[in-house]
């Protein structure tokens, strides 16, 4: 059986360091703030929001909330984000995706001052991931990376597939798994045999999110390797993954849905919340 990652567990790890970092800010005259935009009243988005805003009032982040109608015109959103940027005691700025149809998200994303983009998601911070030099990554990667540090799992050499090639999740990652020295195969809805190669992977990282399209089962995974789920779908009245429970007799590694990426996707982005406040006062190192 393949050992459990417990991601409820490092996410608490992450966050009492991030509630020291932003205790250490405080004592120096800066308090740490994250704004949230939700344009419209999707009930997923406004669940992950106001879990976002709940677990940044526990580090002592201060937030702001802004959730405008689906209504709302691309050009006021441009503007709110812009008063955003301009706002000093504004550090991080999250704009909840996905926007409404009428809303073009890149032009959105891209007017998102680089200093403040806790969700690592403009051209700037997307640049400097590609060449290693990422102060802000998007939150899912960068808090699979560290679950991988945590359990000390060593990716250097290994063959790692992901199956999402999304800005948000696949891309990302394929560029800290490389810097990590892994061989990175990034497929999709229209790759060619993804089960052969899925079952030469070491490293599996599963992010489709559609149990009818895709599911991950043990038949599909090599003996010890490590998988990493990161869909969160209903399937059977139960919220789960891509992976199916046949994967746990396989991997050597597995991480659970719930309790497993999730949870870290948000301990990260108060980490770089943290991190984007450090930045306003030039106290990077
Ligand atoms: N736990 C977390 O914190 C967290 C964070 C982010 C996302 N998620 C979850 O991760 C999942 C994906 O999110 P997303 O925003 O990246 O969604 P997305 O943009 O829809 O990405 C889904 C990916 O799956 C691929 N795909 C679809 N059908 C496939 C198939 N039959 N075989 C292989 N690949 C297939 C798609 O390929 P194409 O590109 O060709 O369409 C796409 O790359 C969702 O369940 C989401 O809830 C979780």
């Amino acid at each position: 059986m393949g050992q459990l990652i417990d991601g409820i567990a490092v996410a608490s790890h992450v966050k009492s360091n991030v509630r020291k970092a932003v205790d250490e800010l405080k004592s120096q005259g800066v308090n740490p703030c994250l704004a949230t935009i939700l344009v419209g009243d999707d009930r997923a988005s406004a669940t992950y929001v106001n879990n976002k805003q709940k677990a940044a009032a526990e580090v002592g982040i201060a937030t702001r909330d802004y959730r405008p109608p689906s209504s709302f015109k691309q050009e006021e959103l441009v503007e709110l984000v812009k008063l955003l940027n301009s706002d000093p005691s504004v550090h991080g700025i999250l704009v909840q995706l996905p926007l409404p149809s009428h809303i073009d998200e890149f032009a959105v994303i891209n007017t998102l001052n680089p200093m403040k983009d806790v969700d690592g998601l403009t051209p700037f911070n997307s640049g400097m991931l590609v060449n290693g030099k990422a102060f802000l990554k998007p939150c899912t990667p960068s808090g699979i990376i560290e679950l991988l540090d945590f359990y000390s799992i060593d990716v250097a050499g290994m063959d790692a597939v992901i199956v999402n090639r999304s800005n948000l999740v696949g891309k990302p990652l394929a560029f800290l798994l490389l810097q990590r020295n892994a061989t990175v195969t990034v497929c999709h809805s229209m790759t060619k045999s993804l089960t052969e190669k899925l079952r030469t992977a070491d490293l599996i990282v599963t992010a489709v999110g559609n149990r009818q399209k895709f599911t991950l089962t043990g038949d599909m995974v090599k003996d010890g390797a490590v998988v990493i789920d990161v869909a969160t779908t209903r399937h059977m009245d139960k919220l789960t993954g891509d992976a199916d429970l046949s994967v746990r007799q396989k991997a050597s590694w597995v991480t659970p849905v719930p309790g497993g990426v999730g949870p870290m996707t948000i301990a990260m982005l108060l980490k770089n919340t943290v991190t984007a406040a450090s930045i306003s006062k030039g106290m990077t190192e």
